[in-house]
């Protein structure tokens, strides 16, 4: 297939980048990859707080570490899911923005998509946004985007037990439970929940999301599409890497 580039004298490098068109609408949030700068805010919201002291949703304790320690992390991460992309292994990390501002961000991942067609996701939010019903709209625009755009079958999460947030997200979408696992919570022995949808699942009470920006060379870096021969050279490859 052929691939349009903009060569143009200035343009940004994201014009080289198909998850970087993607842009997924809910009534109240607007989903996108982050630029530099919206980056370094999404980092700043972050270093804001993410949980209250004495919770700990993550398996490391990524939102108790210093607040400059976490916006970096941020960054890294970001950066990370970015350079890292392929049809084998892929995350969108988007950042959530709430009347232009980026309030937290909100992952969708996939291991072997073109075989498997499941997709997992992972999300935050600034503290100060949490319990407006943020975590529901912005965790049905990514399951729309991969049901009914990139040709996901499934999807998967979880979260700890006392994660009470995560697990209202889950169950208000309607994903069925999927069993449970004991889990080293950064050193302390604790249960956490799995649950599991389909894509023919009923979206009863899900907010309109409209996505923009899938393209031919969005499916392919998927691997919805054929993917052999798309990625320029498999990761790893690259002569500047050796
Ligand atoms: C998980 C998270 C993104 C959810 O976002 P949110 O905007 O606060 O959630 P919502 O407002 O959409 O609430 C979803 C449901 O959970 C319930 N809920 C949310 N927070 C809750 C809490 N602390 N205690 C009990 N119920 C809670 C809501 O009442 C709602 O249920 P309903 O639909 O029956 O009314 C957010 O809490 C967060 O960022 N937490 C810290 C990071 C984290 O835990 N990430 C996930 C790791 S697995």
């Amino acid at each position: 297939m052929s691939v349009t580039v903009d060569t143009t004298v200035g343009a940004p490098p994201f014009s080289l980048w198909p998850p970087a068109r993607v842009r997924l609408l809910t009534p109240r949030l607007e989903l996108r990859l982050p630029d530099e700068d919206e980056l370094g805010m999404l980092a700043g919201t972050a270093a804001e707080g993410v949980h209250e002291v004495g919770q700990q949703p993550f398996g490391r304790p990524w939102g108790a570490q210093p607040a400059g320690l976490r916006a970096r992390s941020v960054a890294q991460w970001h950066w990370f899911t970015r350079g890292t992309f392929c049809a084998a292994r892929w995350t969108f990390d988007f950042a959530v923005f709430s009347d232009g501002r980026p309030v937290g961000a909100q992952g969708l991942s996939a291991v072997g998509f073109p075989v498997r067609r499941e997709v997992a996701s992972g999300s935050w939010l600034g503290l100060r946004y949490q319990r407006r019903g943020f975590g529901k709209e912005m965790r049905a625009a990514v399951l729309t985007f991969a049901f009914d755009h990139l040709g996901a079958l499934s999807a998967v999460t979880g979260a700890y037990a006392d994660n009470f947030g995560a697990i209202g997200v889950s169950r208000a979408l309607g994903y069925k439970d999927d069993g449970c696992e004991v889990a080293d919570r950064d050193g302390s022995r604790v249960l956490a929940h799995r649950f599991r949808m389909s894509a023919e699942a009923r979206r009863e009470n899900w907010p309109k999301v409209d996505v923009v920006g899938v393209d031919d060379e969005l499916l392919h870096l998927c691997g919805t599409k054929d993917h052999e021969g798309y990625q320029a050279l498999a990761l790893g490859d690259y002569p500047h890497a050796r």
